[in-house]
């Protein structure tokens, strides 16, 4: 047995998208995880193994081999995980050959974070494994290098999120400041089932914004707001403030267009069964949405997210960022 890392996804509790700008957003880690095993291999090829997604292949002197389900996918999926390896390496000196298992119990392409969370496990995992130093701010970078190879061009929320866990107020310029959240949050996530590209969601924004700068500007603005009035109400425990500022930012977000059919099915479920707010979270167009309760409601609402066609689960925040499970 090698060594074992692993680290959280999350949910943007408000500000995604409009964050790219440099407007503030607040995410949080919750309870579900990406694992990364890694041990040397005698060679130097990079076996790679993603458990739950039943792919597998190597790298060899830069050329792929598949082994396990389709080349194209395993490829997508597995350089941004080289690319983390190769990062560390770097740091070690010299390239190394690796067996990589990826288990992740994050849903993949749903705005929960999964390749930022499998990119941080991967690069502590190898961190350890090489005996290379590696603060969570090395981490991170490396994270956030593998990101840039998914997404095009991210904030950094996720890997950010990934790697230090907890609730975090993110804004591009200034970096992230944890925030101290001491109430329940009940959250309800409901995965649309329908797989995107946050590359694509984004350029879809980008384009909006080239087109009316001046009405997208104003969308993003008010973004500002609610994550500013977000702060207070999370300070006080005011969930129903919380429910109405997700409702606004969820509008915002639909005149941006990167809601779709499968999620307002879902919010609009969620709100009828008594959900106190729901909205789109991450990248949209598909994937997942989140909506928060009174805890009296959650499995009601849970229920009419499951009824409307949507893969519901009750997420819990974490405090746990990136970690070593076992050396
Ligand atoms: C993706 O989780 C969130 C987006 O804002 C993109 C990003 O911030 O990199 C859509």
């Amino acid at each position: 047995m090698g060594v074992v890392a692993s680290a959280p996804a999350k949910v943007i509790l408000f500000g995604e998208h409009f964050v790219v700008y440099g407007e503030p957003a607040i995410v949080l880690a919750i309870d579900k995880r990406a694992y990364a095993t890694v041990e040397n291999r005698e060679d130097k090829r990079l076996y790679i193994r993603s458990t739950n997604l039943n792919l597998a292949g190597y790298f060899d002197n830069g050329t792929f081999k598949i082994e396990q389900g389709d080349v194209k996918e395993a490829k997508s999926k597995f350089e941004p995980v080289k690319l983390a390896i190769n990062k560390v390496a770097e740091k070690y000196g010299e390239s190394v050959g690796l067996n990589v298992e990826i288990y992740s119990t994050v849903p993949v392409a749903a705005g929960l974070g999964s390749s930022a969370a499998v990119a941080a496990a991967v690069a502590a995992a190898v961190g350890e494994l090489l005996n290379v130093k590696m603060a969570k701010e090395d981490i991170l970078r490396v994270a956030f290098e593998a990101e840039k190879t998914v997404h095009g061009t991210p904030s950094g929320i996720d890997p950010a999120i990934a790697t230090f866990g907890g609730t975090l107020f993110f804004q591009t310029d200034t970096g992230f400041k944890p925030l101290e959240v001491h109430m329940d949050m009940p959250l309800i996530i409901g995965n649309t089932g329908i797989e995107r590209s946050t590359r694509l969601q984004v350029e879809k924004v980008r384009n909006l914004r080239e087109k009316h700068p001046r009405i997208v500007d104003h969308i993003m603005w008010a973004a500002r707001e609610i994550v500013l009035r977000a702060i207070d109400a999370l300070k006080e425990n005011d969930l129903e403030t919380l429910g109405e500022l997700m409702n606004i930012n969820h509008a915002l977000l639909y005149g941006v267009g990167v809601s779709d059919e499968s999620l307002e099915w879902l919010i609009s479920a969620a709100r009828k069964e008594g959900a106190l707010g729901a909205k789109l979270t991450g990248a949209g167009g598909g994937g997942c949405m989140i909506a928060l309760t009174k805890d009296e409601r959650l499995e009601q609402v849970l229920g009419a997210i499951q009824r409307a066609g949507g893969r519901g689960f009750v997420a819990r925040k974490t405090n746990e960022g990136v970690k070593i499970e076992q050396r």
